[in-house]
Order: C-alpha cells, then sequence, then structure tokens
C-alpha cells in the first residue's frame, strides 16, 4: 500500500466531515461488493498500481490488480445497480514514439506492463460500455501528477526512494536526499533534458468532478486526456521549483533512464470542449504547493526520515 493512515484525520479537517473509510483488497469480490450494497450514484475508481520499474519486475501483480481488481469492481457495481464510473488511465497508453501534442485518437502503444494494463482496462470499458448501453464512463489519461493540496495538510509521501521528479526534489530541497539525478541532456528537446506536461493535483482532481458532471449527461464511453497543454523540461522544473522555495536544488546529469521518452504533453481541446474543464494551476503553483507540503512534512506521514 502506498499510502498512510495519517491522510484521513487531515481529509476530516479540510473538508469538515469524517470520511467514510473501509480498507479492502479491489480484488476481493465480496468485500467490494458489501460496501457497494450501500448504495452508489457513481465511483471514481484510483485503485491501482503505477510504478513502471516495478511493473516489470512483477508483471503478474500488475494484471492482477490493475486488471483483475478492475474486473472485480465491474463485476459488483453491475450487481449493485452502478453504471457511472470515472477510471484512473495515464497517458502512458501513448507509447514513446508518438509525437507531442498527444491527442485522445492517437493510436495506442504501451511499451511497459504497468502501461499494458492500463490500456486493457481502457479496452474492457471500452467493450462493456458498448455491450451494455446503460454504462456511463470516463477514462481520464493524467499526465503527469504533481503539486499538493495549498494547505500544506496532505500531499505526496512515496514509499522508499522517489521514482518521480517532483518528490525527488522536494526531498533534496528538505535535507532528506543529498543531490538529484537528472536523467540525460543529449534528448532531442530544447534543453536536451525531458520534456513533459506537469498537472497540479487540484486540477486533476477538478477534472474528475468535470467528468462525473459529463457522465451525468452522456452515457457510454469516452477517453480525456488531463494535461495543462504545456510541457517543462526537468531543467526548468529545478528552476521554477528553486525560485518557488528560495532553497537549491543540486544535480548531476546522469545517463537516460530506460523507457524514458523525450517529450510528452497533451493535446486538451476535447477535454475543453467536452468537459468544460482546463488545468489552471501554473508550474509555479506546482512547485510552491509540493514544497509548501514537503517543509511543512519533512518526512512525509511519517515515513522513513
Ligand atoms: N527525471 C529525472 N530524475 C529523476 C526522476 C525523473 O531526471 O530522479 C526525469 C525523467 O527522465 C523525465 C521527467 O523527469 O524526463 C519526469 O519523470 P517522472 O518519473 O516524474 O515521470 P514520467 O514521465 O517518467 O512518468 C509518468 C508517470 C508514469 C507514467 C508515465 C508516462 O509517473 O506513471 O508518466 O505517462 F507511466
Amino acid at each position: 500500500m502506498n499510502a498512510h493512515p495519517a491522510v484521513l484525520p487531515r481529509l476530516a479537517q479540510l473538508g469538515g466531515k469524517e470520511p467514510e473509510f473501509h480498507q479492502l483488497d479491489i480484488r476481493d469480490r465480496a468485500a467490494i461488493g458489501g460496501v457497494l450494497e450501500a448504495g452508489f450514484d457513481a465511483v471514481i475508481h484510483f485503485a491501482g498500481r503505477k510504478a513502471v520499474g516495478e511493473s516489470m519486475s512483477d508483471p503478474l501483480g500488475y494484471w492482477d490488480t490493475n486488471v483483475v481488481g478492475t474486473m472485480v469492481l465491474l463485476a459488483e457495481m453491475r450487481r449493485t445497480g452502478v453504471r457511472t464510473l470515472v477510471f484512473s488511465s495515464s497517458a502512458t497508453v501513448y507509447g514513446n514514439d508518438a509525437v507531442a501534442p498527444f491527442d485522445e485518437s492517437l493510436p495506442t502503444a504501451p511499451i511497459n506492463p504497468y502501461g499494458e494494463t492500463k490500456l486493457a482496462v481502457e479496452r474492457m470499458l471500452e467493450a462493456l460500455a458498448r455491450a451494455e448501453p446503460e454504462w456511463r464512463i470516463s477514462s481520464l489519461r493524467y499526465f503527469n501528477p504533481v503539486g499538493a493540496h495549498p494547505s500544506g495538510d496532505i500531499g505526496e509521501d512515496p514509499n522508499g526512494i522517489p521514482d518521480n521528479l517532483m518528490p525527488y526534489i522536494t526531498q533534496v530541497a528538505v535535507g532528506r536526499r543529498d543531490r538529484l539525478r537528472v536523467f540525460g541532456d543529449d534528448y532531442d528537446t530544447p534543453d536536451g533534458t525531458g520534456v513533459r506536461d506537469y498537472i497540479h493535483v487540484v486540477d486533476l482532481a477538478l477534472g474528475h468532478m468535470a467528468a462525473l458532471e459529463y457522465l451525468a449527461h452522456n452515457s457510454g464511453y469516452r477517453v480525456h486526456n488531463l494535461g495543462t497543454g504545456r510541457g517543462y523540461s526537468v531543467l526548468e522544473v529545478i528552476t521554477a521549483f528553486e525560485k518557488a522555495s528560495g532553497r537549491p536544488v543540486p544535480y548531476d546529469v546522469t545517463a537516460r533512464r530506460e523507457g524514458d521518452a523525450a517529450q510528452a504533453w497533451a493535446d486538451t481541446q476535447r477535454a475543453e470542449a467536452e468537459l468544460a474543464w482546463r488545468a489552471e494551476r501554473d508550474i509555479d503553483a506546482m512547485c510552491r504547493d509540493a514544497w509548501n507540503w514537503q517543509r511543512r512534512n519533512p518526512n512525509g506521514f511519517g515515513n522513513e526520515p
């Protein structure tokens, strides 16, 4: 599990309401069904594993949790009469050869088991909505979610050494790690480092609300990108973070990381037109909120120092 129980009281405080929480395994049909029997209008399905490297060493684990888990959820939704679903998909389904900006009609070509499980679920959902027209299903293809709630009370606290750029940067800035490694500066990008479409988690959350609203008026299946439509290089992110935090982020340029693409950013037109949503928070806000969270919680929710 890559989450911490300390989140719950903080959510209660921020939301002014104790969230109902059940700790379950997504593959546990009886348990999932038991919760759904209370009666729900819709499900937002975030329960998945998401580390690319881990998916290469444990592919069966990824298919089991991400694909079998979703099958269990769908079966129990159907049994209990819930037909509206928002699924967390990923820009990883576009693969490494697509040329940015990525629009939703591009062919998909994931290059690792994690991406393959996301695409497998998308296909399952599409077929389900075609076979049973009462379903209303949205797949949201996330680009690179970063940042934190602006209160600084909830934020990213990965287990162990962070795989992703932003939590690594914040841990360097707060003194938990010595130096960042920049994975390659010889890509075909303006400064040679990888370019990604970073999106503030608050904008991402609002994208889910917009998807629910969309599903209230549209049945069937639809995919939408959730990104800002603008790419930033690793060096640009470091500079923006140093400015937002006032802290230096020392780094070394090392070899490329296997499997990394040079560039990836979203075409946002479909989301803007159909969800009436667009990301509003810029890279400075992403860095400021990521830093505010890390500064106030140097050890995250209390994990390893
Ligand atoms: N990077 C570094 N140093 C680090 C970490 C990352 O230089 O320590 C670079 C990467 O090379 C890349 C950029 O920072 O250019 C972003 O890397 P992340 O690991 O933060 O994000 P990715 O774009 O590689 O991965 C994200 C999600 C995955 C998803 C993938 C493709 O984390 O789940 O996008 O959509 F599969």
